[in-house]
Order: C-alpha cells, then structure tokens, then sequence
C-alpha cells in the first residue's frame, strides 16, 4: 500500500455566499497552473456545494460537504443527506467536527453512523477528533482522542479511502495550536490506533491536523511525522492564504 499525498481540505463552516465561489476558482487556477504536492478540497456551506462543484468540474479541487444525516432519505428537517451531497457534486465529507459534537452534542456512535452513511454514498469520510481545554489541561488529551478514534470509527472503513483530522477544540479559530511535540504525540497515538484497527491500511490513512493553521506555521506542522495534511478553518477563505498553506504541504 501506498502512502497517500497529503490532503489540505478547507472547512468554510457558515461562511460564504455566492460572491465566495471567485475565491474557490482562484485556488483552482492556481492548483492547475502549479500542481501541488497535496490533493485540495474545499467544503462550502451546503448552499454553495452544487454551485462549487459546476464551478470546480474538471479542476483537480474536490467538493465536500460539512456534515451529513445517517440517513439516506427522511423527515428530518433542515438535515442533509449522503447522497444528496454526492448528488450535489461532493465527494468527501467533515463528520464529527467539535462544532457539531458541542453544539448539536453528537456522539461518537452518531459519528460513526454517520461514517456509515458517507461510505454507503461512495464519499470519503474525513472525521475529527479532539479534546477541549479542560480535558487537556487534566492530562486527558491522548486518551480522550484515542477513545474519540476507537469509537468514531467503524469496522467499515477497512480498505476503504477515508482521513482522520486532529483537531484539539481550543485550538479552532483562537491563534493557538498545541506544541510541535503535542501534535506529534497525539498524531502517533492516532496512528498506532489505525493500525491497531485497520492494520497495513491504517498505517496509510492521512490523519490531518486542524486548529488554526495559517500560512506561518502551516511548513512547520505539515512537517511533523504522521501529520498528512491540515484541515484548515479561517484560512481557507481566502485564496492567498489557503494557497500558502497548500504550497507549504
Ligand atoms: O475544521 C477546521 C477548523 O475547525 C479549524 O478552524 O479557523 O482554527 O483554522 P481554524
């Protein structure tokens, strides 16, 4: 098996209008005109995922959505189903984010239904995992993301393409990020439960890192062992500066 190129994906969370889709065919030019080291996705609020795809058809930056119900079809209003981001042009899918985790407080049995549903909808799934400040500040951090892992994933992810991404809570959209060492320790940990899980396949997953990931750090954190891409908030809104944290992979 074959390590994959590192993934640098971009979470636009509840940010973006039409207006956004010249910042996303700006990173496409670019990614076209230099090919980069690292595959490119972006995933826009779900309003934006058809416009995005028909505006990216052809470039090599995926679409993916933000989250999605464990159900294929429903009455569940306001939700937004696997294949209807796939049929809205996606191809990968943000499960289990902490925003989603705190604010709508899913579990990881949720998550790793919700995996279930990206798989079965032939998207990539790209889950996350970390811990709060608190739970750092106890000592708890790799046992809190290493249990997060364990049940986040399931068993169906065997031989199928799939990314983790690393993200401790506090360091989202605050300008902080863990030491260098922390987030070597924490991706090893992750790692060594891939491989537990997955075996030859889970030496291979990207595990991303995500919390505040700018154009100054993003060569130093990339360059951490079994860091296989950033999955990147604020920054990513903008063309410059998501393009000088590709160019960093
Ligand atoms: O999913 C990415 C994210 O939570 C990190 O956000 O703004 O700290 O890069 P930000």
């Amino acid at each position: 098996l074959t390590t994959p190129r590192p993934l640098i994906a971009g979470n636009w969370k509840m940010f973006g209008l039409e207006a956004s889709l010249d910042e996303a065919r700006a990173v496409a030019a670019a990614v076209a005109q230099t090919p980069p080291a690292a595959r490119v996705a972006i995933c826009p609020p779900a309003t934006l995922l058809h416009r995005m795809s028909e505006a990216l058809s052809g470039e090599s930056v995926s679409v993916g959505g933000q989250d999605c119900h464990a159900a294929p079809q429903g009455a569940y209003t306001g939700d937004i189903s696997a294949p209807m981001l796939a049929d809205a042009g996606a191809t990968l899918v943000i499960l289990g984010h902490s925003e989603r985790r705190g604010s709508y407080d899913e579990t990881c049995e949720e998550v790793s239904a919700k995996v279930l549903a990206a798989l079965a909808a032939g998207l990539e799934p790209v889950i996350c995992l970390g811990e709060t400040l608190a739970q750092r500040e106890a000592g708890q951090a790799e046992p809190i993301v290493t249990g997060q892992a364990r049940n986040s994933l399931p068993d169906e992810l065997a031989g199928q393409a799939f990314a983790v991404a690393y993200e401790p809570v506090w360091a989202i959209g605050t300008g902080l990020t863990p030491t260098i060492a922390d987030i070597g320790a924490i991706h090893a940990a992750i790692r060594a439960v891939l491989v537990e899980r997955f075996g030859e396949h889970g030496a291979t997953v990207p595990i991303l890192y995500g919390g505040s990931v700018k154009p100054e750090n993003a060569a130093e954190i990339l360059a951490v062992p079994e860091v296989g891409g950033a999955l990147v908030g604020g920054a990513s809104l903008k063309a410059k500066d998501f393009l000088a944290i590709i160019a960093a992979a």
